[in-house]
C-alpha cells in the first residue's frame, strides 16, 4: 500500500532541529559509545560473508537508467560475486548477463560501455543476443549437439525503479526494491523524481581500503573541518547532523554555514533552504544519495569479491539535461566539469589518503581497541544494517 510521506513535515522538523544543534553545539545522538575492531574491515571470512549475504541478498543500484538509455546500450559492472553486462532490451526492459562465455568461460565483453547487437565471444566466436540467449556456436558440425536453450548467459535479477538500475547479485534471488527500502524511502526517492534527470560522466575508482571504510568516509560528518579545513569546511558545518531512522534506511539533514543566519528563528521549510542544506540518504547497505540545491550526488561502494582490502567506489552527478536545463551545451558541460573538479579533488587531496592509511594501519596487529562516539549515529546505524545482514542468513 502506497504511504504518503509528508515531505514538507519531515523537512521542517529537521530543519528545526538541525537549527537547534547550530545553537546548542550538539547533534543527534545515538545512545552509547560503540566500539570498532580491527577485523572488521581486514578479516577473509567476515569479507566472505558480506559479500554473499549482504551483496548477494539485497538490491544495490548498479546504475542511473540514462546509462543505458536506448535498445543495446550496455554497460559493465563489477560485482562482488559476478562481473555483469547491463543492456537495455527490445522491450525497454533492462537485463543483467553474467559476463562469462557459456563456452569455455571466456570473458564475453570487455568495454565499459556500449551499443550492441550480438555478443561476440572473442575465444571462439561463440555469439549472444542482448537477451543473452545464445545465438551461434561456431564449426557446430563438429561441437556436437546440445540444448542450445540451456546455455544463455546467466541473469541476476534486476528491477528499475526510481531511475535507477538495481540488481541483487546472485541468480536466485528475487528482487523488490520498494519492500526492501521501505515505505518511507520509497516515498522519498519518488518525490526527487530522479528518472528526469541523467547520470553526468560517472567516475569508477577502485581503492585499497575495505568497502565499508569507505562507506563510512561519506557517512561522516564528524571529520569535516579537519579533514578538509579548507574546502568543504569552509563551507559546511560539522558534527551537526538531523537524522530520521527509517530501519534499512535513514535519512539527514546537514547544514552550509549559510544556515546561521536562522539560528533562532522559528522557521518552515521552504526552497530558500535548499542551498542552505545538504539532504542525505543512506540507501542501505552500501549507498549514499545527497541532494544539494542543483543537483543530486550518488556514491556507491562494493567489495572487490572477497577481498577485505579493496574497494570499488562509484560517483555519479544526477542533473537535468542540456535540454531540460535551459543552458547552452558549452556552458552545461564547464558547469558539470567544474564541478566535477571539485570533487575530484577533496576526494582525492583529502579524503583517500587517510581513509587508504586507516586501512593500512588496521594491520597493526597490538593497536589496541577503538571507538564509535554517540555523536558518529550515521556509522552506527551502518553497522547495525551490516551486522543484521551477516548474521541471518537470508
Ligand atoms: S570461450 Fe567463448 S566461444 Fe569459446
Ligand atoms: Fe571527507
Amino acid at each position: 500500500m502506497p504511504v504518503t510521506i509528508d515531505l514538507h513535515q519531515l523537512r521542517t522538523r529537521a530543519l528545526r532541529t538541525l537549527l537547534g544543534h547550530l545553537d546548542a553545539s550538539t547533534t543527534d545522538l545515538w545512545p552509547e559509545i560503540g566500539g570498532s575492531a580491527a577485523p572488521d574491515f581486514s578479516d577473509a571470512v567476515r569479507a566472505e560473508l558480506e559479500r554473499d549475504r549482504v551483496f548477494g541478498s539485497v538490491p544495490v543500484i548498479v546504475a542511473h537508467s540514462s546509462e543505458v538509455a536506448e535498445r543495446n546500450d550496455f554497460v559493465t559492472v563489477e560485482l562482488p560475486r559476478n562481473k555483469v553486462i547491463l543492456v537495455r532490451q527490445r522491450d525497454g526492459g533492462v537485463k543483467a548477463l553474467i559476463n562469462s562465455c557459456r563456452h569455455r568461460g571466456a570473458e564475453l565483453v570487455t568495454e565499459e560501455s556500449g551499443k550492441c547487437r550480438l555478443f561476440s565471444c572473442p575465444y571462439h566466436r561463440w555469439s549472444y543476443d542482448p537477451s543473452g540467449a545464445l545465438r551461434t556456436v561456431t564449426l557446430d558440425d563438429t561441437f556436437g549437439a546440445f540444448d542450445r536453450t540451456r546455455y544463455g548467459l546467466v541473469e541476476i535479477p534486476v528491477e528499475e525503479r526510481h531511475g535507477f538500475i538495481w540488481a541483487i547479485d546472485d541468480p536466485h534471488r528475487s528482487i523488490d526494491v520498494a519492500a526492501w527500502l521501505g515505505p518511507e524511502m520509497d516515498a522519498i526517492l519518488a518525490s526527487y523524481a530522479l528518472g528526469d534527470l541523467v547520470s553526468i560522466d560517472p567516475h569508477t575508482y577502485r581503492r585499497p581500503t575495505n568497502w565499508k571504510v569507505m562507506q563510512d568516509g561519506f557517512l561522516d560528518n564528524y571529520h569535516v573541518k579537519y579533514a578538509h579545513p579548507n574546502t568543504a569546511g569552509r563551507m559546511l558545518h560539522t558534527n551537526a547532523v538531523a537524522l530520521e531512522d527509517f530501519g534499512r534506511s535513514f535519512w539527514f539533514l546537514t547544514a552550509r554555514k549559510t544556515l546561521d543566519e536562522y539560528i533562532g528563528h522559528d522557521v518552515d521549510w521552504d526552497t530558500a533552504m535548499e542551498s542552505h542544506t545538504i539532504e542525505s540518504c543512506y540507501l542501505g547497505p552500501n549507498t549514499m544519495l545527497l541532494k544539494h540545491a542543483t543537483h543530486f550526488e550518488l556514491l556507491t561502494f562494493r567489495p572487490v569479491g572477497a577481498d577485505p582490502a579493496q574497494s570499488i567506489m562509484q560517483m555519479r552527478i544526477l542533473a537535468p539535461s542540456v535540454s531540460s536545463s535551459g543552458l547552452e551545451p558549452k556552458h552545461w558541460r564547464r558547469r558539470w566539469e567544474k564541478n566535477w573538479g571539485l570533487l575530484i579533488a577533496i576526494l582525492h587531496d583529502e579524503d583517500f589518503p587517510i581513509l587508504d592509511g586507516l586501512q593500512r594501519a588496521m594491520n597493526n596487529l597490538d593497536a589496541g581497541s577503538m571507538l564509535l562516539g554517540r555523536n558518529e549515529i550515521a556509522s552506527h546505524l551502518f553497522r547495525r544494517l551490516v551486522n543484521d545482514l551477516i548474521s541471518s542468513p537470508r
